[in-house]
């Protein structure tokens, strides 16, 4: 893609994503209509549909012959990594969302053919946005990022899956005793941007396409490792344990992971 189509496609998706934080803060207040969908801690809101809602329609009229995918399904279905992918997350940690009204994010993706073109993450109530991709960079609310220390995981605090933790899956406990601490804040989009920001030294979770496909996007364009929870590659269709960490972090937690 031109670079002068990615600075307008980012200009573009900016102004969606303002219009769509101050919908969010408008509706902030009122009584929310909360769902369950797989089980009693797995929340969508009337907010995360009208939010998907606006965006999609956004991207359709934006880019008609692109494909959706969105997690509350107002998308298309989407089986191949073939052409435009715009893949969204209307809000990111609906738990918090529901229980704090704060602790949430939106985040958007575009993928071409398999890559990475553009990732968008935005802190609701926090105000920040990290967004750019390989063609840009990385930005955090429009200001470049500054370069992120390669901090070992002894020198660093976690952030991790509260359910894999209370599991010990892929030995998390012991990750979590290595570094100098764990935190668990519910939002796959907060724990990014708090990695990108160096204020964890990576992240651990059973994520989704949504979960992670802008935020993979942003991180490996700042030199971070976003792989599988063993190592591998990570295709942005898949659902899977996801690690995300500094070079060196991420090398700690694979040699935990294998023991
Ligand atoms: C969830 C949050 C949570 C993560 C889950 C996600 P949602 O997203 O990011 O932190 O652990 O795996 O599904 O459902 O609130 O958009
Ligand atoms: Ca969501
Ligand atoms: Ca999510």
């Amino acid at each position: 893609m031109e670079i002068n189509e990615v600075k307008q496609i980012d200009k573009t998706v900016k102004g969606w994503l303002h219009e769509s934080r101050d919908n969010v803060l408008r509706k902030i207040d009122t009584r929310l209509t909360v769902d369950t969908k797989t089980s009693r801690k797995d929340l969508v809101t009337n907010i995360d549909k009208q939010n998907e809602k606006f965006l999609v329609s956004k991207i359709r009229a934006f880019d008609p012959n692109a494909k959706i995918l969105g997690e509350e399904g107002f998308g298309d279905q989407v089986h191949s990594t073939d052409g435009r992918i715009w893949i969204i997350d209307p809000i990111d940690g609906t738990m918090n969302f529901v229980k704090q009204r704060n602790h949430f994010a939106i985040m958007i993706a575009l993928y071409e053919d398999g890559k990475g073109v553009l990732g968008y993450v935005m802190d609701v109530i926090g105000k920040h946005l990290l967004s750019g991709g390989p063609d840009l960079g990385v930005f955090d609310n429009g200001r470049p990022l500054p370069p992120i220390q390669d901090t070992t995981l002894r020198e660093g605090l976690i952030g991790l899956s509260g359910p894999m933790v209370l599991h010990n899956d892929y030995n998390m406990v012991d990750i979590a005793q290595q570094s100098l601490g764990m935190r668990i804040y519910g939002s796959a989009g907060i724990d990014i941007i708090s990695v990108l920001r160096g204020e964890l030294v990576g992240y651990i979770s059973y994520l989704k396409p949504w979960d992670f496909g802008a935020g993979r996007i942003l991180c490996q364009t700042a030199g971070l490792k976003m792989t599988t929870i063993d190592g591998q590659r990570l295709d942005v269709l898949s659902s899977t344990p996801v690690l995300l960490a500094t070079r060196n972090a991420h090398q700690d937690i694979l040699t935990i992971v294998s023991k």
